[in-house]
Protein backbone atom coordinates (compact mmCIF):
# COMPACT_ATOMS: atom_id res chain seq x y z
CA UNK A 1 0.00 0.00 0.00
CA UNK A 2 2.39 2.66 -1.15
CA UNK A 3 1.36 6.03 -0.42
CA UNK A 4 2.95 7.86 -2.90
CA UNK A 5 -0.41 9.33 -4.75
CA UNK A 6 -2.24 10.48 -1.85
CA UNK A 7 0.32 12.09 -0.32
CA UNK A 8 1.49 13.39 -3.93
CA UNK A 9 0.19 17.02 -3.80
CA UNK A 10 1.54 17.42 0.32
CA UNK A 11 5.03 18.63 -0.04
CA UNK A 12 4.92 19.44 4.08
CA UNK A 13 3.61 17.13 6.58
CA UNK A 14 3.23 18.50 10.06
CA UNK A 15 4.21 15.65 12.27
CA UNK A 16 1.72 16.66 15.13
CA UNK A 17 2.74 15.27 18.83
CA UNK A 18 -1.30 16.00 20.01
CA UNK A 19 -1.41 18.32 23.59
CA UNK A 20 -4.94 16.49 24.03
CA UNK A 21 -7.89 15.59 21.86
CA UNK A 22 -9.69 19.25 21.98
CA UNK A 23 -6.88 20.62 20.28
CA UNK A 24 -7.21 18.49 17.26
CA UNK A 25 -9.71 20.46 15.73
CA UNK A 26 -8.91 24.14 15.47
CA UNK A 27 -5.17 22.57 14.78
CA UNK A 28 -6.77 21.13 11.47
CA UNK A 29 -8.44 24.06 10.95
CA UNK A 30 -5.53 26.54 11.53
CA UNK A 31 -2.92 24.18 9.13
CA UNK A 32 -5.46 24.32 6.35
CA UNK A 33 -6.71 27.50 6.26
CA UNK A 34 -2.17 28.28 5.76
CA UNK A 35 -2.14 26.47 2.97
CA UNK A 36 -1.25 22.77 4.82
CA UNK A 37 -3.79 19.90 3.72
CA UNK A 38 -2.09 16.83 5.11
CA UNK A 39 -1.75 15.84 9.08
CA UNK A 40 0.33 13.34 10.58
CA UNK A 41 -1.05 12.74 14.11
CA UNK A 42 2.02 10.27 15.97
CA UNK A 43 0.74 7.84 18.24
CA UNK A 44 2.40 8.90 20.95
CA UNK A 45 -0.02 10.53 23.41
CA UNK A 46 -3.08 9.52 24.56
CA UNK A 47 -5.30 11.13 22.87
CA UNK A 48 -3.91 11.02 19.46
CA UNK A 49 -6.57 8.29 18.27
CA UNK A 50 -9.49 10.31 19.22
CA UNK A 51 -7.78 13.34 17.78
CA UNK A 52 -7.46 11.56 14.49
CA UNK A 53 -11.09 10.68 14.74
CA UNK A 54 -12.11 14.01 15.18
CA UNK A 55 -9.97 15.58 12.77
CA UNK A 56 -11.44 12.96 9.92
CA UNK A 57 -15.22 13.60 11.10
CA UNK A 58 -14.69 17.48 11.70
CA UNK A 59 -12.14 18.42 8.79
CA UNK A 60 -12.80 16.15 5.78
CA UNK A 61 -11.19 18.57 3.30
CA UNK A 62 -8.16 16.92 5.89
CA UNK A 63 -5.58 14.31 5.08
CA UNK A 64 -5.29 13.35 8.34
CA UNK A 65 -2.45 10.25 9.05
CA UNK A 66 -1.25 8.51 12.14
CA UNK A 67 2.50 8.54 12.55
CA UNK A 68 4.70 6.49 15.00
CA UNK A 69 2.91 3.38 14.37
CA UNK A 70 5.25 0.70 15.75
CA UNK A 71 2.52 -2.07 16.94
CA UNK A 72 0.33 -3.88 13.60
CA UNK A 73 -2.85 -3.73 15.76
CA UNK A 74 -3.05 -0.12 15.56
CA UNK A 75 -3.61 -0.53 12.06
CA UNK A 76 -6.74 -1.60 13.31
CA UNK A 77 -7.30 1.19 15.74
CA UNK A 78 -6.09 3.97 13.14
CA UNK A 79 -8.33 2.89 10.37
CA UNK A 80 -11.45 2.46 12.75
CA UNK A 81 -10.78 6.41 13.35
CA UNK A 82 -11.13 7.72 10.00
CA UNK A 83 -6.82 7.76 9.21
CA UNK A 84 -6.22 7.52 5.43
CA UNK A 85 -2.28 6.83 5.82
CA UNK A 86 -0.01 5.71 8.20
CA UNK A 87 3.71 6.46 8.96
CA UNK A 88 6.19 4.66 10.76
CA UNK A 89 9.92 5.12 11.98
CA UNK A 90 10.85 2.12 10.46
CA UNK A 91 9.37 -1.55 9.54
CA UNK A 92 8.73 -4.98 10.24
CA UNK A 93 7.16 -7.81 7.97
CA UNK A 94 4.48 -7.35 10.41
CA UNK A 95 3.89 -4.10 10.31
CA UNK A 96 3.68 -4.18 5.82
CA UNK A 97 1.33 -7.23 6.78
CA UNK A 98 -1.03 -5.41 8.38
CA UNK A 99 -1.22 -2.28 6.51
CA UNK A 100 -2.05 -4.66 3.19
CA UNK A 101 -4.60 -5.85 5.37
CA UNK A 102 -6.47 -3.16 6.01
CA UNK A 103 -5.51 -1.33 2.71
CA UNK A 104 -3.88 1.48 4.51
CA UNK A 105 -1.81 3.80 2.29
CA UNK A 106 1.59 3.47 4.67
CA UNK A 107 4.62 5.57 4.70
CA UNK A 108 7.58 2.77 6.36
CA UNK A 109 11.01 4.10 7.60
CA UNK A 110 14.35 3.56 6.29
CA UNK A 111 17.77 4.67 7.02
CA UNK A 112 19.80 2.13 5.35
CA UNK A 113 20.35 0.96 1.29
CA UNK A 114 19.34 -2.55 2.12
CA UNK A 115 16.13 -1.41 4.31
CA UNK A 116 14.90 0.82 1.33
CA UNK A 117 15.49 -2.11 -1.32
CA UNK A 118 13.50 -4.60 0.93
CA UNK A 119 10.96 -2.18 1.30
CA UNK A 120 10.91 -1.19 -2.49
CA UNK A 121 10.86 -5.41 -3.19
CA UNK A 122 7.58 -5.05 -1.67
CA UNK A 123 6.27 -2.43 -3.81
CA UNK A 124 7.06 0.34 -0.99
CA UNK A 125 8.62 3.57 -3.57
CA UNK A 126 7.61 6.53 -1.21
CA UNK A 127 9.71 5.97 2.27
CA UNK A 128 9.87 7.79 5.45
CA UNK A 129 13.88 8.61 5.68
CA UNK A 130 14.41 8.75 9.82
CA UNK A 131 16.02 10.26 11.60
CA UNK A 132 17.07 12.61 8.56
CA UNK A 133 19.43 14.70 9.80
CA UNK A 134 20.94 11.93 12.13
CA UNK A 135 21.11 9.55 9.59
CA UNK A 136 23.04 11.69 7.02
CA UNK A 137 20.91 14.63 5.92
CA UNK A 138 20.82 15.39 2.51
CA UNK A 139 24.22 14.39 1.14
CA UNK A 140 23.26 10.72 2.15
CA UNK A 141 20.40 10.93 -0.09
CA UNK A 142 21.84 12.23 -2.67
CA UNK A 143 23.99 9.85 -2.34
CA UNK A 144 21.37 6.30 -2.41
CA UNK A 145 19.82 8.14 -5.65
CA UNK A 146 21.97 7.09 -7.55
CA UNK A 147 21.82 3.40 -6.84
CA UNK A 148 18.49 3.66 -6.04
CA UNK A 149 16.82 5.95 -8.31
CA UNK A 150 13.08 5.10 -8.08
CA UNK A 151 13.26 5.13 -4.20
CA UNK A 152 11.19 8.60 -3.09
CA UNK A 153 11.64 9.87 0.15
CA UNK A 154 9.74 12.12 3.46
CA UNK A 155 12.60 12.78 5.54
CA UNK A 156 11.46 13.66 9.43
CA UNK A 157 13.40 13.81 12.30
CA UNK A 158 15.63 17.32 12.37
CA UNK A 159 13.89 18.59 9.12
CA UNK A 160 13.82 22.49 9.82
CA UNK A 161 12.37 25.67 7.78
CA UNK A 162 16.29 26.38 7.37
CA UNK A 163 16.87 23.13 5.63
CA UNK A 164 13.59 22.38 4.23
CA UNK A 165 13.46 23.82 1.34
CA UNK A 166 17.42 22.14 0.51
CA UNK A 167 15.64 18.78 1.30
CA UNK A 168 12.65 19.25 -1.19
CA UNK A 169 15.14 20.27 -3.90
CA UNK A 170 16.44 16.74 -3.91
CA UNK A 171 15.12 14.58 -6.93
CA UNK A 172 14.32 11.73 -4.77
CA UNK A 173 12.11 13.78 -2.17
CA UNK A 174 8.90 14.52 -2.89
CA UNK A 175 7.69 15.46 0.78
CA UNK A 176 9.14 16.50 4.17
CA UNK A 177 7.78 16.26 7.75
CA UNK A 178 8.40 18.21 10.49
CA UNK A 179 6.88 19.06 14.19
CA UNK A 180 8.32 22.37 14.09
CA UNK A 181 4.89 23.45 12.84
CA UNK A 182 2.62 22.74 15.63
CA UNK A 183 4.53 23.50 18.48
CA UNK A 184 3.02 22.45 21.90
CA UNK A 185 3.09 25.19 23.83
CA UNK A 186 0.72 27.12 20.94
CA UNK A 187 -1.67 23.55 21.33
CA UNK A 188 -1.79 24.29 24.75
CA UNK A 189 -2.55 28.02 24.71
CA UNK A 190 -5.29 27.81 22.57
CA UNK A 191 -2.59 29.99 20.11
CA UNK A 192 -4.42 28.60 17.07
CA UNK A 193 -3.28 32.13 15.10
CA UNK A 194 0.19 31.56 15.62
CA UNK A 195 0.20 27.68 14.53
CA UNK A 196 -1.36 29.16 11.37
CA UNK A 197 1.06 31.91 10.91
CA UNK A 198 3.84 29.03 11.46
CA UNK A 199 1.77 26.74 8.84
CA UNK A 200 1.36 29.64 6.43
CA UNK A 201 5.59 30.71 6.49
CA UNK A 202 5.85 26.99 6.09
CA UNK A 203 3.76 26.93 3.10
CA UNK A 204 5.37 29.68 1.54
CA UNK A 205 8.92 27.96 1.12
CA UNK A 206 7.10 25.76 -1.44
CA UNK A 207 6.68 28.84 -3.44
C1 LIG B 1 8.88 12.10 13.48
O1 LIG B 1 8.21 11.35 14.15
O2 LIG B 1 8.82 12.12 12.26
C2 LIG B 1 9.85 12.99 14.13
O3 LIG B 1 9.80 12.85 15.51
C3 LIG B 1 9.70 14.40 13.76
O4 LIG B 1 10.95 14.93 13.98
P1 LIG B 1 11.15 16.44 14.42
O5 LIG B 1 10.49 16.56 15.79
O6 LIG B 1 12.64 16.60 14.48
O7 LIG B 1 10.49 17.31 13.41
Amino acid sequence: MDASKLLVDSRIVPVVVLANADVAVPLAEALLSSGLNVIEVTLRTDDALQGIEKIARNVPDMIVGAGSLRRPEQFAEIAAAGARFAVSPGASQRLLDAAAEHGMPFIPGAATPSEMIALFEQGYQLQKFFPAELAGGRPFLKAVGAPLPEVRFMPTGGVTPDNAVDYLKLDNVTSVGGSWITPRQHQQSGNFDAIREIGADAASLLV
